[in-house]
């Protein structure tokens, strides 16, 4: 359906744990991490009654997300019953990819469509600095499995000034040879990631048109969101960019967030939104749940205020590990 502003929101991203096996210093403190208990996260049929009703305004795409998803037990069966939604026709995974070399396999059988995988350095050390844990061999391995059994690929990959800044040519490499997209993301000042300098996405271009030749921007939507697509000649796969924090993002915007606790935020940006989870235990019903999520939709901001010097007082104060990304 179409927001107040003309956007057609048809893509959901959905978190189905607050909790993560990995401590990335943007995103996680090292220690004394608050998660939900149990109860608080939205159950397997929860989910499911979000989903359906959502789709029925018109969302036809599903990003599952945590924390890590893969931590969830039953991450398998939920991907496989969202896609069996009649109106829902792409189902997509975030992952860290520390189990997808045990899960791809299952995942494909329930339908995933593709996986994204967050990795933002090639270099074992850093990765074990950036993360606080020593998975890289294991997150390789994934990504390689992934690849074999011929699921689509897309690299997410953060620059940050001192710390993979000399990688970006490399990092973007792996779409030369492979059809695997890269996709370099903004920095953005939510949570910890306030306190890393991110590098613009308009820099990451003109390094990788120093080292690789023109890179043109693709017209045609690569993907669910606002990510930019750039074509090199040399390259099997493709480049993008989400230019969260410099331009051109809200307008293209076309989603809504589920929080793992069951809240419903139209912007990344800002704390506010709606308590799904509260109303499905009151007992509400199917098309009354559709009805708020409608709510929501439309209550969605213009624009996010990342850039602003005096932020609003309804300012997320959420880490991402708790939002989904
Ligand atoms: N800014 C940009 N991206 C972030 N992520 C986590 N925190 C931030 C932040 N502050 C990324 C992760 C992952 C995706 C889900 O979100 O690296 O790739
Ligand atoms: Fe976990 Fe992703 Fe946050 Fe890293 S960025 S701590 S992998 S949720």
């Amino acid at each position: 359906m179409l927001d107040l502003y003309g956007r057609n929101i048809d893509y959901l991203r959905i978190s189905i744990t607050d909790k993560c096996n990995f401590r990335c210093k943007y995103c996680m403190p090292e220690e004394r991490v608050a998660t939900l208990m149990n109860n608080e996260i939205l159950t397997f049929d929860e989910i499911i009654k979000i989903c359906k009703s959502a789709s029925k305004l018109g969302i036809q795409k599903i990003k599952v997300t945590g924390g890590e998803p893969l931590l969830r037990d039953d991450v398998t069966d939920l991907i496989r019953s969202i896609k069996e939604l009649p109106l829902v026709k792409n189902v997509t995974l975030t992952t860290n990819g520390v189990f997808l070399y045990d899960k791809i396999h299952d995942l494909k059988k329930a339908g995933i469509n593709s996986i994204n995988i967050s990795l933002d350095t090639l270099i074992k050390e850093k990765f074990k600095d950036i993360t606080r844990r020593d998975k890289f061999d294991e997150v390789i391995r994934g990504i390689k499995e992934t690849q074999n059994i011929g699921v689509k690929i897309k690299i997410n990959s953060v620059p940050i000034k001192n710390f993979n800044f000399d990688e970006i040519v490399n990092i973007a490499a792996i779409s030369k040879d492979k059809n695997i997209d890269v996709r370099f993301i903004e920095m953005m000042p939510i949570g910890l990631g306030e306190s890393f300098k991110g590098i613009s996405s308009i820099e990451i271009l003109n390094i990788l048109e120093k080292e690789y030749g023109k890179f043109s921007r693709l017209e045609e939507a690569n993907g669910n969101g606002p990510a930019v697509y750039y074509k090199n000649e040399q390259f099997k796969g493709h480049i993008g960019f989400i230019s969260a924090v410099s331009n051109e993002f809200c307008e293209n915007c076309n989603r809504i967030r589920i929080t793992a606790d069951g809240f419903l935020k139209p912007c990344l940006c800002y704390g506010t939104g709606l308590d799904l989870k509260g109303l499905i235990r009151n007992g509400i019903n199917e098309k009354e749940l559709t009805d708020e999520i409608k709510k929501g939709i439309l209550s969605k901001p213009e624009q996010h205020e990342f850039n602003k010097e005096n932020k609003s007082s309804n300012i997320e104060i959420k880490k991402m590990s708790q939002i989904g990304g």
